[in-house]
């Protein structure tokens, strides 16, 4: 979604600030733009609808020497993707440029007062222009850029991080943020730098100040930088927060794309958490949770978006399993739609790879409200909903996830919920200690089974690309592998824009099957365990009414590969008699892979933009 960068110190700001808008390219957008301000005293803006490339070759025409500048990708939500739309945004006499992330909820109201009272014309068709024609209107009565934004941030509302230069101030950028996130990032040379996700900085400094709501930062180009609180105006200290992260890679390793890249780092991801997590006495630790957290909990509660949500559900699935406890599951978007039931007894378990989608942040502060206590899972140790979780996170460690479609993501969140299950199961001793130990040990085969899996990548390329002119998919499974459907159907939705729905697959009879003909395949989760067969006759049952019939299946199958048009075989996970009520219990971490390829292989092959589908942003920073 929009991204904000900004520079300010001895050198020119463009170089910074296009490497910069070019880390943060992975969030998805439609248009790219900068703001200079010139030694001649004026504020050069550029910008350009599509890739970022579009960008760059319009700043090649001009010299822009400045050392002061910010810059914006934008993924549109109020105006359509255009030059226009693009960020910055200027006021009526150019004296101030701002660049913003997030929605202004009361934009029609300040747009018609300032029209009516002030005159203003408006030339493009978003919320955010009227923040800059707000800070316009103050910097005439001879405020600083910085009193203006004070005053301006308690006559906007909604969500925003914000950043803006002006003419008249010509030493500073001005910073601020609510229900959005932005960052200083601290430069070695007194250099400060700017953005709404600290990725973009990383290549600079890893030493970053985050802004708290309603924070105005003002960053001056010696290096100096000062912090006020919104309300009262008062200046407060600095935390200043040290990241333990490398810079963002660019490199694809040699893959065409960071999607396929990525499909083959989860093994990997699963040794580092297993050795994170997993200690050679096969006692599991959790290091960044607080002890206590578990204290005094009669529910438990989890919430995210897409993929993060599909994950929070195999976490119920899992902890019903082992730990033997009732977990609730919501979208994070429903729990802002009513008044959210929680109390300081409720465990509330938010989960986003990003750790900044809005609708989660948002749902994680009405719980928190509450008094609920709260576990983050994420993937960003830097981000705001790490920071809300203080001293109760579980990090994923799978690194910076480029490819706008979650993957390893997805696999390592449902890994650290198994791990959490197994450990609630042993400290409420839900099961007996020696199927704990089995389960832990089984654990460690997955990245084996997994990595032998991915190698079957081209048989799985060649076995979906028949079906590539077809135009909706249903996508089966049952228990374990009900989320796995889900998550497959989006992988595939989102890749290839082909219509794809996941259902459990025990509910195709109540409804979903009227859709079926022969131009609607069916692909069915059929690996070993309780439901096999259940899952098995819902395929048949679709195949007689003339669906083309695809299903994973393991190397072992005997039945099931009979009824099928189109196989994708998976190898077999080890299996114990003794243990077999726990036989399908690995098995997403597997099927998950041949969904998540197929949907990658068709997509390319039909042209796509793997990396960057239409419409999708990495991080949904709005609601
Ligand atoms: O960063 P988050 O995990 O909170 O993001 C949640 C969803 O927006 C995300 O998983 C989305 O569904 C992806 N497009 C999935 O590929």
């Amino acid at each position: 979604m929009c991204g904000i960068v900004g520079y300010i110190g001895q050198d020119n700001a463009l170089d910074y600030l296009i490497n910069s808008l070019r880390v943060l390219e992975y969030r998805g957008y439609d248009s790219s733009g900068i703001a200079i301000y010139s030694p001649e005293g004026h504020i050069e803006i550029i910008k350009a609808k599509g890739k970022l490339n579009n960008l760059i070759e319009l700043t090649k025409q001009n010299s822009q020497k400045g050392k002061i500048g910010i810059g914006h990708t934008r993924w549109a939500t109020q105006g359509i993707p255009s030059d226009i739309n693009a960020h910055p945004h200027a006021d009526s006499d150019s004296e101030v440029a701002i660049v913003h992330n997030g929605i202004i909820h009361n934009f029609h109201e300040l747009k018609e007062e300032l029209i009516k009272n002030s005159q203003i014309i408006f030339t493009s068709d978003t919320d955010s222009e009227v923040i800059a024609h707000l800070l316009g209107l103050e910097l005439k009565k001879g405020l600083s850029l910085k009193d203006s934004m004070l005053n301006i941030i308690k006559k906007i509302k909604g969500s925003y991080a914000l950043a803006a230069i002006s003419k008249s101030d010509p030493d500073t950028i001005i910073l601020t943020c609510h229900d959005a996130p932005i960052v200083i990032g601290i430069g070695k040379e007194k250099d400060l730098f700017c953005a709404s996700d600290s990725a973009a900085l990383l290549q600079y400094t890893n030493k970053i100040i985050r802004l708290k709501d309603k924070q105005v930062a003002q960053l001056k180009p010696n290096g100096e930088f000062l912090i006020f609180d919104g309300k009262t105006s008062k200046q407060i200290a600095p935390q200043i927060q040290v990241l333990n992260a490398d810079p963002v890679s660019l490199d694809k390793a040699g893959y065409k794309h960071f999607l396929l890249k990525e499909i083959n780092e989860q093994p990997a991801i699963l040794r580092k958490l297993l050795a994170h997590h997993l200690n050679d006495n096969l006692e599991i630790e959790f290091p960044e949770l607080d002890k206590t957290l578990l204290d005094n909990i009669n529910r438990i509660l989890i919430c995210g978006c897409g993929t993060a949500f599909y994950a929070g559900l195999m976490g119920k699935i899992v902890l019903e399993t082992l730990a033997k406890i009732p977990v609730e599951i919501e979208f994070a978007s429903e729990l802002l739609s009513r008044e959210i039931l929680v109390d300081p007894k409720t465990l509330v378990i938010a989960i986003s790879q990003s750790g900044e989608t809005a609708d989660t942040l948002l749902a994680v502060k009405a719980a928190l409200k509450k008094g609920a206590k709260l576990l983050a899972i994420t993937n960003r140790p830097d981000s705001t909903l790490s920071a809300l979780a203080e001293r109760a996170n579980i990090f994923i460690q799978a690194g910076i996830e480029v490819s706008v479609a979650a993957t390893k993501s997805f696999t390592a969140q449902m890994f650290c919920l198994y791990l959490f299950a197994i450990k609630l199961a042993e400290n409420y001793k839900s099961i007996p200690s020696e199927q704990l130990n089995w389960l832990k040990n089984e654990l460690r085969y997955l990245p084996q089974i997994m990595e032998q899996t991915l190698a079957r990548g081209e048989t799985y390329r060649e076995k979906i690309l028949p079906y590539a002119q077809l135009k909706a998919f249903v996508f089966l499974g049952r228990s374990f592998n009900y989320p796995i459907a889900l998550e497959g159907a989006l992988k595939f939705k989102e890749l290839t824009y082909i219509q794809a729905t996941g259902y459990a697959a025990g509910e195709m009879k109540h409804g979903p099957i009227a859709t079926i003909d022969e131009t609607t395949p069916t692909l069915s989760i059929l690996l070993p365990g309780l439901t096999y067969h259940k899952t098995l006759h819902n395929c048949i049952e679709a195949k007689t009414r003339g669906a083309p019939s695809l299903g994973i299946i393991d190397d072992s199958d005997k039945e099931a590969r009979q009824e099928l048009h189109t196989i994708f075989e998976v190898p077999a996970l080890p299996f114990s008699e003794e243990y077999k009520d726990f036989q399908d219990l690995f098995s997403p971490f597997i099927s998950v892979l041949p969904l998540q390829l197929i949907a990658y292989y068709l997509a390319e092959h039909l042209g796509k933009d793997v990396d960057q589908p239409r419409n999708l942003a990495k991080s949904v920073t709005v609601e």
